[in-house]
């Protein structure tokens, strides 16, 4: 059995489509027996810090160098890397906003990818992530469809595949979308959506 880490990102609660999409994944791996933990974070009921110059000093610091404001200030980013590190599967929902992710999804991933933490360098200049092994069920829920846009505009998937991969090590992302959510009588098929999972 494996453990799972739930990010919400919406932060329209139990009306968002997206959460409903991401819990719809939860409870089928639960029902298949693939996972038997869930720790959720819900980034609407407690933002993320923005970064500012005060934490940005602090990211880039030796580890013997922070003293207890440091440590302060660092808390949310290493309790949510914490959390990362001991999941196995991490299932994360997004609305689409502007076309890309949520802000708060965003302000998330700035506290999680840290050099030294998240991702290290190597001696010929690579990188190498620090998060391996991991699956991530990526679900997003959007006003419109991908299918009525020109394919450039796709930054959801690609950016979350593309900041994994460079920064935490994790190359399976495996993507499920609830689409056309603003259109008149519309209606959603969760388990029609995640059929193949
Ligand atoms: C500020 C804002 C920006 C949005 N931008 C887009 C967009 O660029 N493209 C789109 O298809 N839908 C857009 N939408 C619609 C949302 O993607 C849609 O309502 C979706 O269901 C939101 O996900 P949620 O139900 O999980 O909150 C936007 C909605 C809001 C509130």
């Amino acid at each position: 059995m494996k453990s799972a880490l739930h990010i919400i990102s919406s932060a329209r609660g139990a009306l968002s489509y997206s959460r409903c999409l991401s819990t719809a994944i939860i409870n089928k791996l639960i029902d298949k027996g693939e996972i038997d933990k869930v720790v959720e974070r819900d980034l609407a009921k407690a933002s993320p810090p923005f970064l500012d110059e005060a934490l940005i000093w602090e990211f880039y610091k030796f580890p013997e160098m922070i003293d207890e404001r440091g440590k302060r200030l660092l808390s949310y980013a290493n309790a949510i890397f914490n959390e990362m590190n001991e999941a196995e599967i991490i299932v994360i929902s997004t609305p689409m906003h502007n076309l890309g992710i949520s802000s708060l999804l965003k302000a998330w991933l700035d506290q999680l990818v840290r050099m030294g933490i998240s991702y290290k360098f190597n001696a010929d200049g690579t990188k190498t992530g620090c998060l391996t092994s991991k699956k991530v069920y990526l679900a997003i829920a959007s006003g419109g469809r991908l299918a009525y846009w020109p394919r450039e505009y796709e930054f959801i998937e690609s950016y979350i595949k593309a900041v994994f991969s460079a920064y935490a090590g994790i190359t399976d992302v495996c993507t499920y979308r609830v689409e056309g959510t603003a259109e008149p009588n519309f209606r959603v098929d969760y388990e029609g959506i995640i059929q193949n999972l």
